[in-house]
């Protein structure tokens, strides 16, 4: 089970956690009856229109990665379900396809019930009359068995006014993205499709569908309860709320914080060294240097000057011992394998770009090497059907650019790194012969 951070003094004052259970329970399961004594029944608003204008107030965005305004989805669906006379479809998304997090996971583990209010809450708010939870079952303790049993329990209470379906991921790096999911809750392979009509107009089965991350759920479900003036007491104006962070310092494991968005991003990495780096945002996210991170919060605003993102909540420490590059070779040559081989992106540009990288990381890279990753990355610049190869081209310019000393240590043919164990997260399938490729 991975840990999750103790709260401090000031946490509770500023009454977190809000989506764990709070630390005197010991990070218990909240079953049921502690669900509803901790936060109370579910509200269901029985008017048109309501929740969504407190979700507009309170600011509420995607937690999933794009951080899109909350309300504009609820919106769309519930509009585009007026036009086309549908009832809509709503998803919550805990596939949590990045490997680096675990946030999703630990939630429907520890919290269940919040993520299901608030798939019935956003049901209601667009007239969904299916709801759909898609996760993977055997992530983490047998976590299906779980929310299996939470599912029959609300039912045989009447609370749900929805019958919730349970739904399994596949354990792939793309089965999170909305359209790879509806394909394969369709019933084909779970690889993104191409844009128009957007999933809030026709989706599953052609309905106006809403997919929310699990955790945006579960935060709608407490905005519902004690409105976006209370959801705002924490974060900042622009971006408020409280986020969960998977943290991973120098031993690897992952953490899980709830934290207000806007603390300083120091307070989740603790001191770095000097020439030290951290990842931020996943596998499709930026690596900053430890003096770039002194100076930034966990917020989009502030991040966005170190050309990162908050995206998933992922806040990764590299360790002393280990290389930047050679560890980014490793997650880029498995993003190039993730890949649906289906646009000339992927197809052509991320194989060569994760060997080029290679190369650099085995120290064998030619004259011109450097210069190609970056003409690839150009020219796949919003190209895909998705944001698989935008995102790894961020990553991978990042990479160059915070261990430029170690690129040309490798040139030079040594590398800085004392140990050779891989150190980020790469799911097994795809990390079949880790050590005889650089
Ligand atoms: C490659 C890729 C993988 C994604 N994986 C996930 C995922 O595992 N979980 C998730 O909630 N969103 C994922 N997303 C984002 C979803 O497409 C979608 O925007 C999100 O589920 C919407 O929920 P939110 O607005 O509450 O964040 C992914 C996007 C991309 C491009
Ligand atoms: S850009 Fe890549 S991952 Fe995205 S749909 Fe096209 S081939 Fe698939």
């Amino acid at each position: 089970m991975t840990a999750v951070t103790d709260s401090t003094e000031s946490d509770a004052a500023v009454g977190l956690p809000r989506l764990l259970p709070p630390p005197q329970e010991k990070r218990a399961r909240q079953g049921l009856e502690q669900h509803l004594a901790r936060h109370g029944r579910l509200p269901y608003r029985d008017r048109a229109g309501t929740l969504i204008r407190d979700i507009e107030s309170a600011g509420l965005t995607g937690r999933g990665g794009g951080a899109f305004p909350v309300h504009r989805k609820l919106q769309a669906v519930s509009d585009a379900a007026d036009r086309y006379r549908r009832t809509p479809a709503v998803i919550a998304n805990g596939a949590e396809s990045e490997p680096a997090s675990d946030k999703d996971a630990t939630l429907l583990w520890l919290s269940p019930h919040l993520v299901l209010d608030g798939l019935q809450l956003a049901a209601e708010a667009v007239g969904a009359d299916t709801a759909i939870l898609y996760t993977h079952a055997n992530r983490k303790n047998d976590v299906g068995a779980r929310l299996r049993e939470a599912i029959a329990q609300r039912q045989e209470r009447g609370i749900d006014r929805v019958p919730v379906q349970l739904a399994e991921a596949p354990a792939r790096f793309l089965a999170g993205q909305e359209t790879a999911l509806l394909s394969h809750l369709s019933g084909r392979a779970a690889v993104p499709t191409f844009m128009p009509p957007r999933i809030t107009e026709r989706g599953l089965g052609n309905a106006p569908t809403l997919v929310q991350n699990v955790e945006t759920l579960a935060h709608l479900a407490l905005i519902a309860r004690r409105g976006p003036r209370w959801f705002r007491a924490v974060g900042t104006e622009q971006e408020p709320g409280s986020m969960l962070a998977t943290v991973r310092r120098l031993d690897g494991q992952p953490k899980i914080s709830e934290v207000p968005l806007g603390i300083p991003l120091l307070t989740l990495t603790g001191e770095l060294r000097q020439d030290g780096a951290v990842l931020i945002g996943g596998y499709h996210g930026t690596w900053v240097t430890a003096g770039q991170a002194q100076q930034l919060t966990m917020d989009n605003a502030s991040l966005a000057k170190a050309q990162a993102k908050v995206g998933a909540g992922i806040v990764i420490t590299l360790p002393s011992d280990r290389c930047g590059i050679v560890e980014t070779a490793r997650v880029v040559r498995y993003l190039a394998l993730e890949s649906a081989g289906q646009c000339g992106p992927c197809l052509n540009a991320l194989p060569r770009i994760a060997a080029a990288l290679a190369e650099i990381a085995g120290g064998r890279f030619r004259k011109g090497t450097l210069e190609d990753v970056d003409r690839w990355s150009d020219q796949v610049a919003g190209r895909g059907a998705c944001h698989h190869p935008d995102g790894t081209t961020r990553f991978v310019a990042s990479a160059l650019r915070t261990f430029a000393a170690e690129v040309a240590l490798h040139k030079a043919g040594r590398c800085s790194a004392a140990s050779k164990k891989p150190f980020l997260p790469v799911p097994q399938a795809t990390a079949r012969a880790e050590t005889d490729w650089i």
